[in-house]
């Protein structure tokens, strides 16, 4: 049995102004307050510009609900005009940044020395950064999913201490799956997870590939999680589209009741 805290993560992408995040946020306490959340993290990532809003409409209801931005700059501070700094971040509660999202690699032009650069941000700014990877439908079927995968993986870790790689969290995301109602089978997951965890075995040890929490995101709903929550490797999930209704980012943290 592992003893790793599964997270539910919801990414808001680009969607809600604050107004409808705020509303979002509020029914969703409402909605977890019916869930047994004794052994599930759940947290949200708004746009930043919602950010404030939701910390503090968190911090009023004692909502039980970590926050995360969808991105964090590389840079410390100075003249990098429309970035936000890991410390801005933290200012504002954060725990989490996601980090190369497969939407930043392919709209942003973000390689592996950015998001490399980026996850040492977050980690020097006390952030835990949300390691996003996985393979495009090309490479899933020529069969190649595993090595692209964890060649981004390690791209992405390159340089990090194995107390640093151990506060990650890697989300692995087939792009194939993300926003197209083609979820991954639980045992196209489980794979990958596995091999991701063996990797920072490789390179980490033991404590660190038993720590790490690997997500798998791509069309997670209430219907499907459970199935792959079942899997030994992966340790939550990464919920764009679902996690804008309160109700059923709800069922899916509650996906142990299922
Ligand atoms: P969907 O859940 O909408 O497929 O999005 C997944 C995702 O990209 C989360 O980061």
């Amino acid at each position: 049995m592992s003893t790793r805290t599964p997270l539910m993560a919801g990414n808001w992408k680009m969607n809600l102004d604050w107004k409808q995040g705020l509303a979002l946020v509020e029914e969703l306490g409402e909605a977890l307050a019916n869930v047994d959340l004794s052994d599930v993290e759940v947290a949200v990532l708004p746009p930043f510009v919602d950010l404030r809003t939701v910390q503090t409409a968190i911090d009023a209801g004692k909502l039980p609900i970590a926050l995360g931005a969808q991105d964090v700059s590389a840079h410390e501070s100075g003249a990098y005009t429309g970035e936000i700094s890991g410390a801005m971040l933290t200012a504002l509660n954060c725990t989490y940044a996601a980090v190369g999202h497969s939407e930043r690699r392919q709209y942003h032009g973000e390689d592996e020395a950015i998001t490399n650069a980026k996850v040492k941000a977050a980690l020097e700014a006390g952030l835990t950064p949300i390691l996003c990877v996985g393979e495009p439908l090309e490479e899933r079927k020529a069969g190649k999913h595993v090595e692209y995968t964890l060649a981004q993986l390690e791209g992405g870790l390159e340089g990090l201490s194995a107390e640093q790689a151990a506060k990650v969290v890697v989300a692995y995301e087939p792009v194939w799956a993300i926003g197209t109602g083609e979820v991954a089978t639980p045992e196209d997951a489980q794979e990958v997870c596995h091999e991701i965890r063996e990797l920072l075995r490789v390179q980490h040890g033991d404590q660190v590939a038993d720590a790490v929490r690997v997500l798998y995101g791509g069309s997670v709903k209430s219907a499907n999680v459970a199935d792959i929550m079942a899997k030994d490797d992966v340790d939550g999930a990464l919920v764009g589209g679902a996690s804008l209704k309160a109700e059923e980012f709800a069922k899916i943290a509650g996906f142990r009741a299922a």
